[in-house]
């Protein structure tokens, strides 16, 4: 799918949750086979950094699996034409995530709070999931610029209403000088960036992420998905020709904590002498 979440308003942190068809809930792109693939060496050479539980989580943990299988096989009966059957010994969250391109995350309730209480997370975008299981939303958006003045309390009261009849998703973006999938590690070394503002459409790369939030009917919990895409800003400016002017007018709305903390800082001349060029 091809999600454009820049319009050239200035950038600012909000929420833009949207209504989700739950037809549309999981998507499946042509680069399926190489990213499972990638999920998979990632679990066996690094399976404690991708893959965090609870016990807390696992409950919801197994009814994500079900849910997600019985959907699959409902909504891509091309793809899997027979029963889905998985590896019974493994946890049912990591199974479920081997399925799909998404990585799943389980929130489950304690007290007021919503705690992440399981983690599959092959393609985060510069966080670790070690230092996120455990904590509240509060928690884990400690480092977000502007999270907690401006998105905390409607944040919290989306997880506190969310129905099992009414989904949401929603689109993140940010820009990144490489097209890896698995992006663990928080700040890059701002020296390495080799971007200049003549090979900028080969070597930036504007990184979206799909997510979704599912209220789970037996445990209560919420599945909280994410789905990662990422093109170079040459490929990106072929599909969507205003993507060049729109970005250097984003981008230079935004605050500097949020230009510090997504990395920019070195990049942003170079993104908008590019974007007016
Ligand atoms: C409606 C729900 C949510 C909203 C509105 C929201 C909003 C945000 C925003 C604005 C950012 C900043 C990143 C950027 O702009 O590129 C962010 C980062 C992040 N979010 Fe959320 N988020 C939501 C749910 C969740 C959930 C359920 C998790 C659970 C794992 C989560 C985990 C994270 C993490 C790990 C980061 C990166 C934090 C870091 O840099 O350490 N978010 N989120």
């Amino acid at each position: 799918m091809v999600y454009m979440p820049v319009d050239g308003k200035p950038d600012r942190v909000h929420i833009g949750a949207r209504k989700l068809d739950l037809d549309t809930w999981i998507e499946i792109s042509d680069s399926y086979e190489e990213e499972i693939a990638l999920k998979h060496h990632l679990v066996e050479t690094k399976c404690d950094e991708v893959f965090l539980h609870l016990p807390l989580g696992d409950a919801g943990s197994r009814e994500v699996l079900d849910m997600l299988i019985e959907h699959l096989e409902r909504v891509f009966p091309d793809r899997w034409p027979n029963p889905i059957s998985v590896d019974s010994s493994m946890h049912p969250l990591l199974a479920a995530s081997l399925l799909v391109q998404e990585d799943l995350c389980v929130m489950t309730q304690v007290g007021q709070e919503w705690v992440l209480s399981a983690a599959s997370v092959c393609f985060p975008s510069r966080w670790d999931p070690r230092d996120k299981i455990g904590k509240s939303l509060l928690g884990i958006h400690d480092p977000v610029p502007h999270y907690e003045e401006k998105i905390g309390v409607a944040t919290q009261n989306i997880f506190d209403k969310l129905t099992v009849d009414r989904p949401i998703s929603r689109v993140n973006w940010t820009v990144m000088d490489s097209k890896d999938l698995h992006q663990p590690v928080a700040v890059r070394d701002p020296d390495a960036i080799a971007v200049n503002s003549e090979n900028i459409s080969d070597t930036l790369y504007f990184r979206r992420e799909r997510q979704t939030l599912r209220k789970l009917p037996l445990s209560g919990d919420i599945l909280f998905t994410i789905r990662t895409y990422t093109d170079s800003f040459g490929d990106v400016e072929k599909m969507f020709p205003d993507f060049r002017r729109n970005i250097g007018t984003t981008i230079a709305g935004a605050s500097p904590q949020t230009v510090d903390y997504k990395g920019w800082v070195k990049i942003l001349n170079d993104i908008q002498a590019w974007s007016q060029a």
